[in-house]
């Protein structure tokens, strides 16, 4: 993550849950706790960002359940608490959770694990705070060779910007090969993990929202800022590019599918 202050962090935490939140990581909680949750859990998020699967969570859960969201970077946390201020939010990172052994009935995370420095630590930690006869379900992307739309912004931002960005646009979907990520569960002692594809959508209101949504949604965490010249360029080759996925009214849909790994502990 660059070394950005507290307020710039909150603030592309902020375009995060406004522009990247409703496009494109919302509609998976439904997927990842459907038939996984009970209302009397304890529930870990890890990596949670702004909260969407923790919030969507703890409406399933009664009063005798809990959630908590864990993620590293404070303005994703600062912008969760003024949405759900009930929950139990956390700074810190997935390879060294900060409870004690057997802590949760259910472990989720969507979307973090690809980025973590050491994810079969990580996925080790999940299952450690997990008690016995406790769920883990973790969401990667598909591999951007399945992600039409995002396979030609990754080439239009390598071509607009530079290969630095087309490189840290594949980090994402660095897992989506299952082959390889059976493995990764297996090193990490998941040995009866079960892997299931499922299919969603990104769904934005039209390109240049698209657009800005990296520029200002992650690119600065990456330390990536794009000027005006580059925005409009990269909104134009989209525009073109991804013409087939625009209906009349603008707005812009491409199928973005997912790994959800499901495992229970013995
Ligand atoms: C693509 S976002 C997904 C966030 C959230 N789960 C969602 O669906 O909106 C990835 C998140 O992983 C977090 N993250 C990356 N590495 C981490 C680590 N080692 N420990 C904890 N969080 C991490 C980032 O700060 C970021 O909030």
């Amino acid at each position: 993550m660059a070394d950005l202050s507290i307020q710039e962090l909150e603030r592309t935490a902020q375009s995060y849950q406004k522009l990247m939140v409703p496009a494109l990581f919302k509609e998976w909680p439904d997927q990842i706790l459907e038939a996984k949750i009970k209302p009397g859990d304890k529930l870990l998020d890890v990596a949670c960002g702004t909260g969407v699967l923790t919030i969507a969570a703890e409406d399933r859960l009664d009063q005798k359940g809990f959630a908590a969201g864990l993620d590293m970077n404070p303005g994703m946390l600062a912008v969760a608490e003024k949405l759900a201020p009930d929950i139990e939010w956390r700074q810190g990172v997935a390879e060294d959770l900060p409870w004690d052994d057997e802590s949760f009935d259910i472990v989720v995370s969507q979307f973090g694990l690809m980025f973590f420095e050491d994810q079969q630590k990580a996925l080790r930690e999940m299952f450690r705070v997990l008690k016995s006869g406790g769920r883990l379900v973790v969401a990667v992307f598909n591999s951007l060779e399945n992600i039409r739309g995002y396979k030609i912004m990754t080439r239009i931002y390598g071509q607009v910007v530079g290969e630095e960005v087309e490189q840290a646009l594949r980090f994402p979907f660095s897992l989506g090969d299952v082959d390889e990520l059976k493995s990764l569960c297996f090193k990490s002692d998941l040995t009866g993990a079960k892997i299931n594809t499922c299919e969603g959508n990104a769904k934005f209101p039209d390109i240049r929202t698209m657009v800005l949504a990296d520029v200002k949604g992650w690119f600065p965490l990456a330390g990536f800022v794009l000027d005006d010249h580059q925005i409009e360029e990269a909104v134009r080759m989209a525009e073109s590019e991804l013409k087939g996925f625009i209906a009349e009214d603008g707005s812009v849909e491409f199928p973005l599918s997912a790994h959800i790994i499901y495992t229970t502990i013995k």
